[in-house]
């Protein structure tokens, strides 16, 4: 062989073998990443973020399209750890709160921009039954479950299953949480997909399968700050939530049983109204909650996919909406933050500097016959989306 033969032989053996590599590699390598090219198509990039405690690798995707919207997202709890998008004069500024390393991330803390599960929102007493059996989970939300418990789904490294650009960029996760994990049942088999469109919509696809009997709300509990300035609070914030009633909670934030009425409440929001025009006013559920902390039964329930909420701020022209074929959302309006943890770039996050807009089913779900069910069955697929559309106006 001469030597140009021979380098020729060597190079698609060793084209051959990173192939193989690749092959036999994880499908998440599959999922590495994929800048775009063309000037309008979405890309995904990812880097290593750092190393649980435990040491496992966690990485960091970047979605970015060319509308000036940028969305970071870990394996770690699948957080949205950054979410930038375009003020009124073009200006692409952070709107989610989070921190700036994975250090910060495992330490308690209010489910900054991470998916929760199995059950997003609290359980009375940490019980529930199924086909006759009582389950008995973490009363980490004292006297109740809240969230999935300690771990749940947003302390759990996830893999990425697939990362891919073009016209929209999507990364899938997976976690397949075991059966008696945080003490429900089943081996959970779930997938998130985030997918960035060219249009500032992010879309959270979220699926799961089960191999016996269990329940299963899932949700993202990201905060926003559209004003891009987290030293402000969300009180501006005109609020819109399509919704005719309310999930009134007792006062350990368990739903009563009933769905009442908004209207002529400080929970009617069917016009956008300022967050602050009514959130210190003499209201019982508004005393329960400290401010907003409750799940709105959504207008045209089983229409599938519909306009649920949105958020704006004047100042920035920002605005969110949120579509889902959920039946309920909660708006939690950071009223639990006080100031002790920190921003990314100094200081720290006051109350109510951050809004959540949290779409799943109603708290309490297992416990409350008259609730759409969360049962999910062996050969069923629990399917659900949501959609967080950012523009100006
Ligand atoms: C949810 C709950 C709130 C609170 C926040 C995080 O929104 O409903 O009560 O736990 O999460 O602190």
């Amino acid at each position: 062989m001469n030597i140009v033969k021979r380098c020729l032989y060597g190079m698609s053996i060793l084209s051959l073998v990173s192939m193989n590599i690749q092959c036999k590699g994880e499908k998440k390598e599959e999922a590495s990443a994929q800048e775009a090219t063309a000037t309008d198509s979405v890309s995904i990039a990812k880097k290593e973020y750092g190393k649980t405690e435990k040491g496992v690798q966690i990485d960091q995707y970047t979605l970015k399209n060319h509308n000036g919207m940028e969305v970071n997202i870990i394996t770690y709890g699948g957080i949205i750890t950054s979410l930038k998008v375009p003020n009124k004069a073009g200006k692409s500024e952070e709107v989610a709160i989070g921190f700036n390393s994975l250090e910060q991330y495992q330490k308690p803390n209010p489910y900054f921009g991470a998916l929760i599960g199995r059950y997003g929102n609290r359980i009375a007493k940490g019980k529930f039954t199924l086909d006759g059996k009582e389950y008995s989970l973490a009363t980490n939300n004292a006297p109740n479950a809240l969230h999935g418990g300690p771990e749940g789904f947003h302390r759990v490294v996830w893999t990425a299953e697939e990362a891919k650009g073009g016209d929209a960029a999507t990364l899938k996760l997976k976690y397949v949480a075991k059966d008696m994990e945080e003490g429900y049942p089943g081996n959970l088999t779930v997938f998130v997909t985030y997918t960035l469109s060219k249009d500032n919509s992010l879309d959270v696809l979220y699926e799961a399968t089960t191999d016996k009997k269990t329940i299963v709300n899932l949700t993202q509990h990201s905060y926003f700050n559209l004003s891009g300035d987290f030293t402000k609070t969300i009180l501006d914030h005109e609020v819109t939530i399509d919704a005719d009633k309310l999930v009134p909670v007792d006062a350990t934030l368990i739903p009563t049983g009933e769905l009442t009425d908004v209207t002529n409440t400080p929970f009617d929001f069917r016009k956008p109204k300022k967050v602050g025009a009514a959130i210190e006013a003499k209201d019982e559920q508004l005393k329960r909650g400290m401010g907003y902390d409750h799940c709105w039964v959504l207008n045209n329930q089983n229409k599938g996919d519909r306009f649920a909420a949105s958020a704006y701020d004047p100042a920035s022209g920002r605005l969110l909406e949120v579509y889902t074929d959920q039946p309920g959302i909660q708006l939690y309006t950071g009223n639990f933050l006080d100031g002790t943890l920190p921003m990314r770039n100094g200081g720290t996050y006051a109350h109510r500097t951050g809004l959540c807009l949290e779409t799943q089913h109603y708290p309490d779900s297992p416990n409350q016959k008259d609730f759409p069910t969360t049962v999910l069955n062996p050969g069923e697929n629990y399917k659900t989306k949501t959609t967080f559309k950012f523009s100006v106006k």
